[in-house]
């Protein structure tokens, strides 16, 4: 069975363009984003990899640690992340390790393999990664998983925004709307179903619209504690 939200991720020892690495040692207390890509050198990861060099600031204000993966091996991660700073003119260079598991180990622990795309194969015909997140938090639970094809470059503004959605659930009792934050979004949160009774106006004052019983907005308590 594959991985299921809440699981404690596996922890797994790796070579890393970075050196060697355990995952939970690596991880300790903080938010991790495992997320692997096909290929080295190919079009549509060097766009998503250079775009995550490019926010590494804003995954770091989050506390949030960044680990690649793909079936290459370190040298080749060597040579291709040469490229990638380049693209972005060594602004950022990337500054997270990616892992090298060429024999496909974590990737079949982490179920991260293609078995649909023909194409996306190497030379052997042994199949490559597919593009898969895993959002961790400190206890190493996993608390979202995203799967896209190889076609399809990801989109790190979404996962900013679900790290930041996760971050101020735990903290708030709260949850996120539908483009929660997204242009002709919302800005506002939602009471957690579980917060009834007194408990409303003890944690949210009166800044609560009820539009039916089951679905009450309030603003974000993040932002009155900055005011405070
Ligand atoms: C790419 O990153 O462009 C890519 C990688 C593997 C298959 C298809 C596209």
């Amino acid at each position: 069975m594959g991985l299921r939200l809440g699981d404690t991720a596996p922890d797994f020892e790796a070579e890393t363009s970075q050196g060697p690495i355990k995952f939970h040692e690596y991880i300790k207390d903080s938010w991790a984003i495992l997320f692997s890509h096909p290929d080295d050198y190919t079009p549509v990861c060097t766009t998503e990899l250079s775009a995550v060099a490019l926010s590494s600031a804003d995954f770091k204000s989050r506390g949030v640690k960044l680990i690649g993966l793909s079936a290459n091996d370190v040298a080749s991660h060597h040579g291709w992340i040469k490229d990638i700073d380049a693209l972005t003119n060594g602004a950022d260079p990337l500054d997270f390790p990616i892992i090298a598991d060429k024999e496909r180990k974590i990737s079949v622990l982490y179920d991260m393999l293609d078995y649909q795309d023909a194409t996306n194969v190497d030379a052997k015909g042994q199949p490559f990664t597919v593009r898969s997140v895993f959002i961790i938090d400190p206890a190493q639970k996993i608390r979202l998983t995203l799967t896209y094809p190889a076609s399809t470059g990801r989109n790190f503004p979404e996962i900013l925004r679900v790290i930041d959605s996760l971050q101020l659930g735990d903290k708030y009792k709260i949850t996120t709307p539908a483009n929660w934050r997204t242009p002709g979004g919302t800005e506002k949160v939602i009471v957690h179903p579980s917060v009834q009774g007194e408990k409303v106006k003890e944690l949210f004052g009166d800044d609560v619209e009820v539009v039916y019983p089951y679905l009450r907005f309030t603003s974000d308590p993040s932002k009155k504690d900055k005011a405070q």
